[in-house]
């Protein structure tokens, strides 16, 4: 695998991925987001780089080093990370991984809310649908060969299926969460590829650098051939 590397498997591709949670603002010290750590959109940026590609990584607010000869573009919010994303194009290739926040508030407030001093009562909070960063990229003028992820904790392949459909995807990684030593927060993961003729590939548990790299080996077995 290391020589088909070397050999730049991806040499002359734009590879676009997101990556990490995205953040939504409910007041200038409050925002809602999730546990993503952004550790698998980052080691697929590294092995889409070490197989040759120029790699775009749009990154939500995460702790890691950036990969060496990766571009960066560090965003905030679900809305602010569709546009890098757009800016981005075009792509040959867009890999999914960020774990985008479906909901953000309604307004996020200009100053600090307060508790009203005189009740101990609830307070509501309205939300709002976010724009599905995938299913518009895969939709685009200038679509890309569009790669999904799906974590999910039950009915794993069949919620992949319906999204590799839903959303009009080449690929889904089907990712079961519900594992407590795979998947969003943790070094390793174990996912299972499904591709638009729905032929599926299980790689097995192993560190996210490891899949990584075998994810984009069999990506670049997918894609159409460069013109000349
Ligand atoms: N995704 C996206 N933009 C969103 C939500 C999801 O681009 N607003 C992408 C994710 O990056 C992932 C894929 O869509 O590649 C599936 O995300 P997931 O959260 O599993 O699916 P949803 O479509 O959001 O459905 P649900 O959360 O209800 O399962
Ligand atoms: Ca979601």
């Amino acid at each position: 695998a290391a020589e088909c590397f070397a050999l730049g498997l991806l040499a002359g591709r734009h590879v676009l991925i997101n990556a990490g949670p995205t953040r939504e603002a409910i007041d200038p010290v409050r925002y809602i987001s999730n546990y993503s750590s952004g550790k698998m959109g980052f080691a697929l940026a590294e092995a889409a780089a070490e197989a040759g590609a120029r790699v775009t990584l749009v990154a939500g607010p995460v702790n890691l080093t950036t990969p060496p000869r990766v571009e960066r573009i560090d965003v905030v919010s679900a809305r602010d990370m569709l546009a890098a994303c757009e800016m981005a194009l075009p792509a040959d290739v867009f890999i999914a991984s960020a774990a985008v926040a479906d909901y953000r508030p309604a307004e996020a407030a200009d100053a600090k809310l307060k508790k009203d001093p005189g009740s101990d009562s609830g307070m509501q909070l309205e939300l709002v649908r976010n724009p599905d960063i995938l299913a518009t990229l895969a939709a685009h003028a200038q679509r890309p060969w569009c790669v999904g992820f799906a974590a999910e904790t039950h009915d794993v392949l069949s919620y992949a299926r319906d999204k590799l459909q839903r959303k009009n995807l080449d690929l889904i990684i089907a990712n079961d969460v519900s594992q407590p030593d795979i998947g969003f927060n943790s070094d390793d993961n174990s996912v299972t590829l499904i591709d638009r003729s729905l032929h599926q590939q299980h790689l097995p548990q192993a560190s996210k650098s490891k899949l990584a790299r075998e994810i984009i080996h069999l990506i670049a077995g997918y894609l159409p051939a460069q013109p000349e």
